[in-house]
């Protein structure tokens, strides 16, 4: 197996490896020393079927099941905008905004696998920007300014932005799913520091809302700079594995008829927001 950088600061190439290799135990490991350190891992052309999608998402961790009774495999996730063929098509248009899945939850995910099935001809790469080079690179002022701040993070706040005139009815959904209070800055137990940042990132608790709304967008576009960022162009039967709690995603527009199909593995995770 070879594991090769993408660029300075986030990313590696996963190569000289069999969707088979991928299901031993023996991997694991090394792949999850490597997802530290780069953020995000792409294995280009591997072509995994589901079962050895789940079997080598369970070496990394304990796999989401989903509460959906009668699928073939409770762990995989049917990401696609055309309703036929995802049953959360309606939401998935939020995943087109910077995030950081379970951020509005105690725990975040540790990590999220995308095995690609069909791709869409113009649009629907992935970017991903690492949260801990950025909190890095931050000036010393900047970072000792938001040390210790708090932002409240809701599924509202990350709807609004696709959709800004919601019915009452969409508002009241959005607004059953219980919002968060997070820190700015999260210190891992591995003695790490990134942003928490994202779609979810309503304003800053104890800050007035014109300079909370300018530090969130400050940070914003800090943290998703091109030199923190790597963009996926998506070929079938690529996979991609990202470590949920040191980066930021989002899915470039594509078209629900498009055909993007991709199936998806969540890691749980094990490290609270601190
Ligand atoms: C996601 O945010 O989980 C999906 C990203 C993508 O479809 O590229």
């Amino acid at each position: 197996m070879r594991i090769e950088p993408l660029n300075d600061t986030i990313g590696a190439s996963v190569s000289d490896i069999s969707p088979a290799d991928l299901t031993e135990a023996e991997v694991a490991g090394v792949l999850l020393d490597a997802l530290e350190r780069f953020g995000v891992l792409a294995f280009r052309g591997l072509f995994i079927s589901d079962e050895q999608q789940v079997a080598f998402s369970r070496h990394l961790g304990e796999v989401e099941i989903l509460p959906v009774p009668g699928l073939e495999h409770r762990e995989i996730f049917t990401v696609s905008l055309d309703p036929e063929k995802a049953l959360s098509a309606e939401y998935l248009k939020g995943t087109f905004h910077w995030h950081i899945d379970g951020a509005t939850d105690d725990i975040p995910n540790k990590a999220t696998m995308l095995n690609a099935l069909e791709v869409s001809a113009s649009g629907g790469e992935t970017q991903f920007c690492n949260t801990y080079a950025a909190w890095e690179a931050l000036p010393e002022d900047q970072k000792t300014r938001c040390a210790d701040l708090r932002v409240l993070h809701s599924f509202a706040t990350a709807q609004r932005r696709v959709y800004p005139d919601p019915s009452e009815d969409q508002v009241e959904f959005w607004e059953q799913r219980p919002s968060k209070v997070q820190p700015l800055a999260w210190t891992h137990r591995s003695g790490r520091t990134s942003l928490v940042l994202g779609a979810t990132a309503s304003h800053v608790i104890d800050m007035n809302p014109d300079e909370s709304a300018e530090l969130i967008e400050h940070l914003e576009d800090w943290t998703t700079d091109e030199r923190f960022r790597y963009q996926h162009s998506w070929e079938t039967g690529d996979l991609v594995l990202w470590d949920n709690r040191g980066t930021m995603h989002r899915a470039l527009p594509y078209a629900a008829d498009s055909g993007r199909l991709m199936h998806r593995t969540t890691i749980v995770g094990d490290e609270p927001f601190a």
